[in-house]
């Protein structure tokens, strides 16, 4: 025992060698690099009872990917100058995490999937292709992974990096994920230079597995690789979860929703970017949550065109504040490249009357995937065929509709606001 206690400089648990591939230990343990950017990127190494490898070669299958899991791979097209509003996923028949994902829209680097899960998985998964991002719209359990297991909840984020070993047990209730695959990096913290690193959430919200669960267990481990539209199965003798330590940064980990502090803006309008929380290769996502109301300038979304993303937005908790009604918990609008949209009438109307509420009740996903996207056939299933009708009260209401003396108007208004100033500003006592 030394005087006292350190840190090293890289985060480990349980057994590990002074430094990777170096000292006695490594004789009698079997070391495993996990290594992004060809070794050059980040990297964790995992230290096994039993050699990694060791699975039973005739035992090895490539799964008929259609039967497995039907949806993941749904034919994509075009999305076109049409907004979709997709009604939650109802799955027919009970099946597990990944057996019944589906895909709603995908870019070249980034795919949005749904999934409802009501069944346990008897094998253990990795993704080949793609750094997994759950958001735990509904329900919770434990996520077993090779460096510990993660216990989530409603409101959370799992990711899961690329080729970990991983296994989803669930809590008792109905389940539904949001579900980002990226396929050309993982997700980084996004922060603005003027804002700093705490701003809207802090690196110390996440939480990395520090429990290891070290199985010395004999059987058949079945463990089923996806990369792109092929599923593999392989067996090993032993549990895959024979790990004693690991040392890196390449990790799973949770961030709950509740953790971010979101940027707010009293006298102007924060934009959608302002509550951007992780970017990755062609996609950002938001988090719009709860929050004060804008006491000045605007408090709804302006209209707007995103000429460059294709906007889904997950709709995961309160009353929207710019869907006027349209949507509920569990849906997803599709906003396509260059399409204006903006406010629902009711809630421009609202505005207009200065009818403000004091705080943002609301919690929604926004990811917005880089133009070319398309979408699904999976996902076009699931559109609510009236919805492009939501904003039709901007052609009748008498409010929004066509007048012969409404330029004139406009014109007396801006004359009549000419000098307006907001209220929270510094006065000075000979100008007012
Ligand atoms: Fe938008």
């Amino acid at each position: 025992m030394e005087k006292y206690e350190y840190f090293g400089g890289t985060p480990e648990v349980g057994i590990v060698p002074k430094a990777p591939h170096a000292g006695p230990l490594v004789r009698h343990v079997f070391e495993q690099e996990h290594g992004r950017g060809g070794f050059a990127g980040k990297v964790t190494h995992t230290y096994h009872l039993y050699p990694p490898t060791n699975w039973l070669a005739a035992e090895t299958r490539t799964l008929d990917g259609r039967a497995w899991a039907p949806h993941w791979e749904s034919p994509l097209r075009p999305v076109g100058g049409t907004h979709h509003a997709l009604e939650m996923a109802v799955p027919a028949e009970a099946r597990d995490v990944y057996r019944g994902m589906a895909r709603l829209v995908a870019n070249a680097t980034v795919a949005m999937n749904v999934t409802a899960p009501r069944a346990p998985m008897d094998y253990f998964f990795e993704h080949h292709a793609a750094t997994l991002l759950f958001f735990v719209h509904q329900g919770g359990g434990t996520l077993e992974t090779m460096f510990g297991p993660i216990e989530f909840r409603k409101g959370d984020f799992l990711i899961v990096p690329k080729g970990v070993t991983h296994r989803f047990e669930l809590a008792p209730g109905p389940q539904y994920y949001w579900v980002y695959e990226s396929f050309a990096g993982d997700p980084e913290k996004s922060e603005a230079p003027t804002t700093g690193q705490f701003i809207t959430h802090s690196r110390s919200d996440y939480r990395f597995p520090r429990t290891l669960d070290t199985r010395n267990e004999a059987g058949r481990f079945e463990i089923v690789s996806k990369v792109d539209g092929v599923y593999t199965r392989r067996v090993h003798p032993t549990h895959p979860f024979d790990v004693v330590g690991w040392r890196g940064d390449y990790l799973p980990y949770r961030f709950a929703v509740e953790d971010v502090r979101p940027l707010v803006a009293d006298r102007s309008h924060v934009p959608p970017s302002g509550h951007t929380i992780f970017k990755l290769p062609g996609c950002y996502i938001c988090i719009f949550t709860v929050r004060s109301v804008e006491k000045e300038g605007m408090w709804l979304p302006f209209f707007h065109r995103n000429l460059d993303y294709l906007e889904t937005l997950g709709y995961h908790f309160g009353d929207f504040f710019s869907g006027g009604g349209v949507v509920r918990e569990g849906m997803v609008t599709l906003h396509p490249v260059g399409l204006p949209h903006g406010p629902k009438p009711a809630s421009l109307k609202a505005f207009l009357d200065g009818r403000n509420p004091s705080v943002h009740h609301e919690v929604g996903i926004m990811a917005d995937l880089a133009n070319p996207t398309q979408v699904s056939e999976f996902a076009l299933s699931l559109g609510k065929p009236d919805y492009m009708q939501s904003w039709a009260a901007y052609t009748t209401d008498p409010r929004f509709a066509h007048r012969g003396d409404r330029l004139a108007e406009v014109r007396a208004l801006a004359e009549r606001h000419a000098a307006a100033r907001d209220e929270l500003r510094p006065k000075y006592p000979e100008r007012e």
